[in-house]
């Protein structure tokens, strides 16, 4: 039986974050450039978004660019730029065709110019679309985003928009570039790394984490599916103690 079928569709995650790694030691594998990984990653992109969509999870979020990877050689992260417009222009027709919605969240203020025009053109077009919200992380970095909040915060302070002593989590959660969304139930990391590169820390804090050992590349619909069944199985305590865990259920 697939996993799709064994899923527990009560339970079924409504954010789902993913770090997508493992694209050049795939390319290494198969004894060919780095290029050659990041190619193959869209193909995972798209089997991620459809299994998505197929089980009814509401924000799917990407971590395609992280501001450390600026630091990248520049043919690199050329590459993955001239990609990202490529698997735009090549993925357009069906995203919105499936009423899929994209957002993206990170500095994108750095992006080139053909870059950011083809992504706000998507951006656009998708905007009004009901079913399942990719949001692609680009340019992006926890901390980069912590500054600007703060910045935004502390701006309103001054200008006694707020008062300091009324600040809660929930006023920081909502300055957040993620305020449009729940935090993510689960996040899945590929490649077998176990850190979060500065993705997502203050969202986080709850999340539970899948480390799988799946490279980018090879990433399925199926794989998705087996690692929120694995997720199924947990219990979420938020501080509490199992037994108040389940009187409650
Ligand atoms: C993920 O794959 C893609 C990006 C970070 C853009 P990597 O390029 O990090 O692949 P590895 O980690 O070198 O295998
Ligand atoms: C994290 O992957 C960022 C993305 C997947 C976009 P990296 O491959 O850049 O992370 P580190 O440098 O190994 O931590
Ligand atoms: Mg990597």
């Amino acid at each position: 039986m697939s996993f799709k079928n064994r899923l527990d569709r009560t339970n079924i995650p409504k954010h789902v974050a993913i770090i997508m790694d493992g694209n050049g030691r795939w390319a290494e594998k198969h004894k060919r450039e780095r290029t050659f990984g990041h190619q193959n990653g869209i193909k995972a992109v798209r089997q991620a978004i459809e299994g998505a969509a197929e089980i009814g999870i509401e924000f799917l979020t990407l971590y395609a660019f992280s501001t450390e990877n600026w630091n990248r050689p520049k043919e690199e992260v050329d590459m993955l730029m001239d990609l990202m417009v490529q698997a735009i222009e090549s993925e357009s027709k069906e995203i919105l065709q499936n009423n899929v919605r994209i957002k993206t969240i990170g500095d994108i203020d750095r992006l080139m110019p053909e870059t950011l025009v083809s992504l706000q053109d998507i951006i656009k077009k998708s905007s009004k679309n009901t079913g399942l919200t990719v949001v692609i992380a680009l340019s992006y970095s926890s901390r980069w985003e912590i500054v600007e909040m703060v910045k935004v915060v502390a701006e309103k302070v001054k200008n006694n928009e707020i008062l300091a002593k009324n600040i809660t989590e929930k006023t920081i959660s909502e300055h957040l570039s993620t305020h449009f969304m729940p935090d993510p139930e689960l996040i899945i990391r590929t490649s077998a790394e176990k850190r979060l590169s500065n993705f997502l820390m203050w969202q986080a804090s709850y999340s539970e984490f899948a480390f799988i050992e799946t490279l980018w590349p090879d990433f399925t619909k199926e794989t998705l599916f087996e690692t929120i069944s694995d997720f199924q199985q947990r219990e979420r305590r938020f501080g509490k103690t199992g037994k108040q865990v389940k009187d409650e259920q």
